[in-house]
């Protein structure tokens, strides 16, 4: 048996794996997201352990056997949030997330030395670790004074479970302090924002073991105390080790709280200039592509709380058939956007409304909105060297078929669903925690799952998409130029 972990920013998620690979249950529990400010986003490290215990209970209260032949844990998290402790590992105050945005001015000073680019391939975005520590040096001084590690959030975790400070190669290529051609932190981008090396975690690959689990743990959870556990992924990587996207032209599009278009490569590709991000992945001598959008469920998520309508209900009222963009444009910009603009200031809209939009017009804008959003990633993925053929859906948003079906069309590819199953962060942690309990050999464990259904793009509709993408390209400057 294995486990997989994996901490979201809505909740976190404990799942268990035979040693084929089969899902044998999971167990989950709810997180919250503070907006203290705006363009703020902050949880606290606490909540993130008492849901891991809660999700741990969860899966220990049904599978408490199968828990308890667990031979090897793999961790997957949402990435670049900055978990400042003290030196005696106390939490110094809430983590600042992925998805908040304060630090732009500091990531504009950053992302201007020609270092950064250079050195990670990456623009040096606000959502990232390092300019969220330049933040905090400038107006949270006496907090930043005491900083003597910087984890990030699924290494927050693996702390508490195993007692070590390690990361590895995916998740920290979000920090914009690792050289992610090299593979190893860079001494002069640290320097660049007062830390060095002891600051950060040991960097081990996310199939390599990284700590093992405490006796105290071990014992409440009935399980063998010492069970490896593996450097896991950022969330990303790790779906991508959970869905077979390892190889090169493998590719996915990821529907959850932010979107993701993801592209793994063999090689080191960077092209900031194009917004889009180049990390390492999750498994040796492997890179990734991927472009960014910071609210995917998200915006569909907002209306519902606008509406007091759960997304189902919303999506159903657009029936089953692709309908042609109507007058009503939706930019999903409601927490900025990185890719393709890196622009934390930019905020959501809707144009194009008349007496006769309804709620149906407004789920079907957010919708497209979306689909448009994920355009915007394709086309920068291209000038970045990489042509999609076609991409697997994965994550909560892809239960929807009228979405699903907008994407393929907005995109001009097939969208495939994976045959039954859950594929997620939680699995490729899982199976990141098989390899290094085994040894296995990565390409024969992260494999592909069957394609259930392929959704191709609707030819009757590829132009009025065209149009409405061209409509929506146009609003962003339009948009940027009256905020
Ligand atoms: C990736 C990113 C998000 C988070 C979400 O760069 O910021 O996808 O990892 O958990």
């Amino acid at each position: 048996m294995y486990l997989g972990l994996d901490l979201g920013t809505s909740g976190v998620k404990a799942l268990l794996i035979d040693g084929d690979q089969k899902v044998v249950g999971s167990g989950h529990a709810s997180l919250e997201v503070s907006r203290p400010q705006a363009g703020w986003s902050e949880q606290d490290p606490a909540n993130w352990i008492a849901a891991c215990e809660e999700a741990i209970a969860e899966l220990k209260a049904a599978h408490g056997e199968e828990l308890a032949a667990v031979k090897g844990i793999g961790l997957s998290g949402q990435m670049h949030g900055a978990t400042l402790l003290d030196k005696a590992d106390k939490v110094l105050r809430p983590c600042i997330l992925w998805n908040d945005t304060r630090s732009h001015a500091e990531a504009a000073s950053l992302d201007a030395d020609p270092r950064f680019r250079k050195i990670t391939g990456n623009i040096v975005f606000p959502g990232f670790t390092a300019p969220k520590l330049a933040w905090v040096k400038n107006n949270e001084p006496a907090v930043f004074a005491k900083v003597a590690k910087v984890l990030l959030p699924k290494d927050y975790l693996r702390l508490w479970l195993t007692g070590e400070h390690i990361s590895e190669m995916s998740d920290a290529s979000g920090t914009a302090w690792l050289d992610v051609g090299k593979r190893r932190w860079s001494p002069d981008l640290l320097a660049a924002t007062d830390l060095d090396e002891n600051h950060m975690p040991a960097l081990v690959e996310g199939t390599d073991k990284a700590g093992a689990l405490r006796a105290e743990l071990a014992s409440r959870w009935g399980m063998a105390a010492g069970v490896p556990v593996a450097g896991g992924a950022g969330d990303n990587a790790a779906s991508a080790c959970g869905m077979g996207t390892v190889g090169e032209g493998h590719a996915f599009v990821s529907l959850g709280t932010s979107g993701v278009l993801f592209a793994a490569n063999r090689a080191y590709l960077p092209n900031p200039a194009s917004a889009v991000h180049t990390f390492c992945h999750a498994l040796p001598a492997t890179w990734h592509q991927m472009g960014v959008i910071l609210s995917a469920t998200d915006s569909l998520n907002w209306l519902c709380e606008i509406t007091g309508r759960d997304a189902a209900a919303l999506t159903d009222e657009l029936g089953g058939k692709l309908k042609a963009p109507g007058g009503v444009t939706f930019l999903p910009y409601l927490s900025g956007e990185r890719t393709p603009h890196n622009d934390s200031a930019i905020r959501g809209a809707f144009t194009g409304l008349a007496h006769e939009s309804g709620r149906a017009a407004l789920t079907q804008a957010v919708l497209e909105g979306v689909a448009f959003a994920f355009r915007d990633s394709l086309e920068a993925l291209r000038t970045a060297g990489t042509m999609l053929t076609r991409v697997t859906a994965i994550g909560g948003g892809s239960r929807s078929r009228y979405w699903l079906g907008a994407i393929a069309t907005a995109l001009g590819i097939p969208v495939d669903i994976p045959a039954d199953g859950d594929f997620g962060a939680a699995f490729g942690a899982a199976r990141l925690g098989l390899i290094a309990a085994t040894g296995a050999d990565p390409l024969s464990i992260c494999t592909a799952p069957l394609t259930q259904e392929t959704i191709t793009p609707d030819a009757e509709l590829v132009g009025a998409y065209e149009d409405a993408y061209r409509r929506y390209r146009a609003l962003y400057p339009a948009i940027r130029d009256v905020m």
